[in-house]
């Protein structure tokens, strides 16, 4: 009796046991579902993921001028931008510096290529795996397959070709977030066109530069100053705002505050770029570019 009373005792503890841990675990398995939707609800899609852009970008980088823009009297001077962006970076590369080169916010890739014709070591680091993925097929294969669009779903199927003048074993590309760079070592140069307003945080990209960057290197930054919440959470604006005194703030008045005394300006101006959307329908920005040149302090 007694047993059979002990035995039911005992059942009915490891019952209840194994309902409380069922229970629990049914608790934290629906918490852990319930963060997830929250989060994905609330972490809008990557827009840099997106196919639409990834064809777009590959037309913008890729295509011939003539067949990019077939306009007369469009803004011929916005054409070929990622390259003008390498050859500012080659533009002033001194002898005897490091010739590593850093390009961050890459896309798909034109300007880290163009790149390696003057350095021999050429870094691509892009937060878009879909991107990344581009710029892998054009290092292995030299080409890439794309769409450009001329209205709504038509388009012409078009072929993307690295130059064969251009050292593609120079190059190499990786997933990375230019917040929170991986450890790469140092670079002669560190190109970054049209992404710090793009950041969620700026700044610690701008501070990194100061240890990565050798001394008589150079960092080229390139952009529209178009803060954008969506990107950036208004108290990371390096501009675009009033401060507390009422005074304009921009972002190049931010820039000269952070390189401070670790760079010196050598150089800026506008820079046009044409990013087309349809053949009829074109983007047309003069992106603000600097050239800094890392000095010898410290820190
Ligand atoms: C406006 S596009 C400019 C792309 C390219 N530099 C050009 O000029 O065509 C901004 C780029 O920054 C990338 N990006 C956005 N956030 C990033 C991050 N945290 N780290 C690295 N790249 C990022 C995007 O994926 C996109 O390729």
């Amino acid at each position: 009796m007694a047993g059979e009373l002990g035995l039911g005792v005992s059942l009915s503890r490891d019952m209840l046991k194994c309902g409380l841990l069922a229970g629990l675990g049914a608790g934290v398995l629906g918490s852990g579902i319930y963060w997830l939707w929250k989060r994905t609800r609330e972490t809008p899609p990557n827009p840099y993921e997106d196919e639409r852009m990834n064809h777009m970008y590959m037309a913008f980088h890729y295509t011939p001028p003539d067949e990019y823009l077939v306009h007369p009297n469009g803004p011929i001077t916005a054409l070929d931008f990622p390259l003008r962006c390498a050859q500012l970076c080659g533009k002033h590369q001194q002898e005897g510096v490091l010739k590593r080169a850093l390009d961050v916010g890459c896309a798909v890739g034109r300007s880290t290529f163009e790149l390696a014709r003057d350095f021999e070591e050429v870094v691509g680091i892009d937060y878009s795996a879909a991107f990344i993925h581009r710029c892998q097929e054009l290092k292995m294969t030299g080409r890439s397959a794309y769409r450009l669009k001329t209205e709504g779903d038509l388009g012409e199927d078009k072929i993307a070709a690295i130059s064969p003048e251009i050292d593609r074993q120079r190059v190499l590309f990786m997933v990375g977030d230019g917040c929170n760079l991986p450890q790469l070592g140092q670079f002669g140069c560190v190109l970054a066109a049209n992404l710090i307003c793009r950041l969620p945080d700026p700044r610690p990209f701008f501070i990194r530069l100061r240890s990565i960057v050798v001394e008589g290197g150079l960092v080229v930054i390139t952009s529209p100053y178009s803060w954008l919440e969506q990107y950036t959470p208004k108290a990371n604006w390096l501009g675009g705002y009033k401060d507390n005194e009422g005074r304009e703030v921009s972002g190049f008045d931010s820039m000269k505050e952070i390189m401070g005394t670790h760079f010196e300006l050598v150089e800026e101006m506008g820079m046009p770029l044409l990013i087309r959307e349809t053949v009829r329908l074109h983007q047309w920005t003069v992106a603000h570019a600097t050239v800094w040149r890392r000095n010898n302090v410290s820190g």
